[in-house]
């Protein structure tokens, strides 16, 4: 963005001032009729600024050099920007048409406060605003014509704020590489009070404190990493601090009264020889800690959905190939999730094992964290969480983000009804759209307080400090999530909660509760348990997903010449719906070496190509099977004949409408395919040897399962299969890319370019 400007003053050349002069000359603002001016008390700082070549001329009085300004920077402490202001009121009143004043002001109220004393009302072309980036370096000579770039510029308009103004200042920023966004002044000075003022104010003190302490200042002598990492800002310009704390006063106050409660609470840790506590508060931190620098660097999973909501990964898959090899998929999505959950209410330590490290089951388990809870790991599939019993969580300081994970969101509503504090469950843009009234709804008839926003959809605010009462529970659609968000309240519930499902469901819920010694009954469709009770940690050892392995299986079915062993997969009966469909479709598919690993059965599952033929998928391996139908359609596209599915109207609320994504994509392979409400009928089949439909581009709708299942199809098609939006993978399937490869599959993956 080109900046307009003819001629910039900045009033106050320091370090903040100084770089954007040295910013604005790297972006190109100089030559013809483009000029910097400045004006600082002090006439060296303007004769170093021209020495630099930061700025054409400058002088320490501010009248004679406003006249034909077209933008002034303030850039003086904040408590010398009211005499600034006064002497701009004057000029401002006489002529001055078109010119935009901006500031540099780490606080904000008190200059609105200002502003309006010295001219009368907040001018209209005042923006103020304020760059996130600093030293503890002072003065021009520090000047640093990198020191904005990538980091954050807050303005705060007003309402009537001309928006020709902010757009130039808007402008002036845009060039010095920084990022720009819009904030409340009051949101501005109390979040600055938190993430600026309050550390300051710590490490001023903390080196005031120990210079005291060591008149010689000896102990400095040794003081390395921990101490310089701390203290670096106590460098800082005092005078500036100075006025920073008087101007942002009350929000700073406050701020630190946080503080001290905390420290207060460690103190008594370490009094106390507390070690629960303590490395409660530390895992906390830590994860906080490397979970906020990945937010900076946009790498981690919750940053990624909240800054990039539409993922921007894509996949090239190339044309034909077979698959073959020993291969073992992470862990169970289900079973991680529940892991986390039932071992932080435990009474003990809980130690999982294979836990899948995808972005769904590691949302819940740092929403865990923010409630309290110590959980070391992952590190290669292990876990250890420190239970605090079923009283023991604790409010967390937001709302819990669950990212993409329905799984998350639903169990959570339950668990978190029966708590004493209130939450708020959110989740990204996939999982908004996603109804929830199937949890609230019931849960509400337990006594529960839940708002939803419209159409029962997230964010889920849960009331806490609720009595939840049992119900009997007749479930309209078969949804183990539901079922399992209910077993879940039960456990604070006064009383017996029953859940009868119209079709079995998976059961991981159930079994998990009997292992940590809590009794689940089960008669027929109904299970039911008693609230009250306790979970007691176990061990918990979670076998590879086979909604994940399901991809690799249906890869194997449909490419002639593949011969593909999976490794440790759970096979428990509510999951093998997928098998049964293959088996019965003529995949040359079998169990080997089945085994229980901790109260779940596994098996290693091998498959051979098989010529598949077209069936009527029977109504009840439907729920069996609901994750892995997007492979399955593939499947159903390589085999002879047609292939009916009906009765799986839950495919159109999962990460996608999944029926729709489906035909969508393989119409533009030229599968030939009929769309139901409840299902879809796919026309498949071909030569035996050779490709049984084209190729084309796909779009996942950001659904993991969709794009999985395109990058399979890829193995029949005549041409490439490139699939957009496929970030989400990492949601239940992270290192999909290279155990595809590794079996065989021909497969990039690059950012989109839109
Ligand atoms: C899950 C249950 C299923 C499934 C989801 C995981 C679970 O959802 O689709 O991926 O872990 O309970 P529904 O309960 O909505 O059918």
């Amino acid at each position: 963005m080109r900046i307009e400007e003819s001629r910039i003053l900045i009033v106050g050349l320091g370090l903040i001032g100084g770089s954007l002069a040295a910013a604005l000359r790297r972006s190109g603002f100089a030559g013809e009729g483009r000029e910097i001016v400045a004006c600082d008390p002090d006439a060296g700082e303007i004769e170093r600024g021209i020495a630099m070549g930061l700025i054409e001329r400058g002088g320490t009085r501010l009248a004679p050099l406003v006249e034909g300004c077209s933008l002034i920077v303030l850039a003086v402490p904040v408590l010398a920007m009211r005499g600034v202001m006064d002497e701009l009121a004057g000029w401002l009143e006489r002529a001055a048409p078109g010119v935009v004043i901006t500031d540099v002001g780490s606080t904000k109220a008190t200059l609105r406060e200002a502003a309006r004393s010295a001219f009368g009302r907040m001018p209209t072309n005042l923006v103020l605003g304020h760059p996130i980036a600093g030293s503890e370096k002072s003065g021009v000579a520090a000047a640093n014509a990198e020191l904005y770039v990538g980091h954050k510029v807050i303005l705060t308009p007003q309402a009537d704020t001309d928006p020709d103004a902010l757009a130039r200042v808007r402008a002036l920023w845009v060039a010095t590489g920084a990022e720009v966004l819009e904030m409340e002044i009051e949101r501005h000075d109390q979040v600055l009070a938190r993430t600026s003022h309050l550390p300051h104010l710590l490490a001023f003190s903390l080196v005031d404190t120990l210079a005291r302490q060591d008149e010689r200042l000896e102990i400095f002598r040794y003081a390395a990493g921990g101490f310089r990492d701390f203290t670096r800002i106590a460098g800082s310009d005092p005078v500036m601090w100075r006025d920073i704390f008087i101007a942002n006063r009350d929000a700073v106050l406050e701020a630190l009264d946080d503080f001290e409660g905390g420290v207060a609470r460690l103190r008594r840790a370490v009094e106390a020889g507390d070690t629960d506590a303590m490395l409660a508060t530390f895992d906390r931190a830590s994860h906080a800690r490397h979970y906020f620098e990945s937010l900076l660097n946009q790498t981690s999973y919750q940053a990624e959905y909240q800054m990039q909501p539409h993922g921007n990964l894509r996949y090239r898959v190339s044309p034909g190939g077979g698959v073959s090899g020993r291969i073992r998929v992470p862990g169970d999505k289900s079973i991680s999730h529940r892991s986390i959950m039932l071992g932080a209410l435990a009474e003990g330590v809980t130690e999982v094992k294979g836990f899948l490290e995808g972005e769904d089951s590691l949302a819940t388990l740092q929403a865990f964290r923010e409630m309290g809870v110590a959980i070391e790991g992952p590190h290669q599939g292990r876990v250890t969480i420190h239970g605090v019993g079923m009283r023991g969580l604790k409010a967390p300081s937001g709302p819990l983000y669950v990212g993409n994970a329905g799984t998350a969101m639903r169990l959570f509503a339950g668990l978190l009804a029966g708590q004493a504090f209130d939450t708020e469950l959110t989740g990204d843009a996939s999982l908004t759209k996603r109804p929830m009234g199937r949890v609230a709804d019931p849960l509400r008839e337990m006594g529960a307080v839940i708002e939803t926003a419209e159409g029962g959809r997230p964010p889920l605010k849960i009331k806490g400090g609720q009595r939840l009462t049992g119900i009997a529970y007749d479930m309209p659609m078969a949804s183990a999530q539901v079922k399992s968000c209910l077993l879940l309240a039960g456990l604070y519930a006064e009383g017996e909660t029953r859940v009868r499902e119209p079709a079995p469901t998976r059961d991981h819920t159930e079994r998990m509760l009997a292992g940590f010694g809590y009794a689940v009954q089960r008669d027929g469709n109904t299970c039911w348990l008693t609230g009250g009770g306790k979970l007691i940690a176990a061990p918990i050892d979670v076998p590879s997903d086979i909604s994940s392995a399901t991809f690799f299986l249906v890869a194997a079915a449909i490419s002639p010449g593949s011969d593909l062993v999976l490794e440790h997969v759970g096979i428990n009966p509510t999951r093998i719906g997928v098998i049964n469909i293959l088996q019965l479709m003529g995949a040359d598919l079998h169990l080997e070496n089945q085994r229980e690993v901790g109260g779940e059965p596994v098996a290693d599952l091998h498959i051979r190509y098989a010529p598949l033929k077209g069936i009527d998928i029977p109504v009840e391996q439907v729920p069996l099977a609901i994750d892995e139908f997007p492979a399955l359609f593939v499947a159903a596209a390589n085999a002879e004949g047609v292939t009916r599915l009906r009765g799986a109207g839950e495919l159109r609320v999962k990460e996608s409408d999944r029926l729709q994504a489906m035909a969508n994509g393989l119409t533009v392979l030229g599968v030939e395919n009929r769309l139901h409400e409840d299902g879809i009928d796919i026309v498949g089949g071909g030569p035996e040897d050779g490709p049984n439909y084209g190729g084309g581009h796909i779009d996942s709708l950001g659904d993991h399962r969709i794009a999985m299942a395109f990058a399979i199809a890829a193995l029949r098609a005549s041409s490439e299969i490139i699939i957009d939006d496929c970030a989400n993978v990492a949601t239940s399937f992270p290192g999909f890319i290279d155990l595809a490869r590794r079996v065989g599959l021909v497969l990039e993956e690059a950012q989109e370019v839109s």
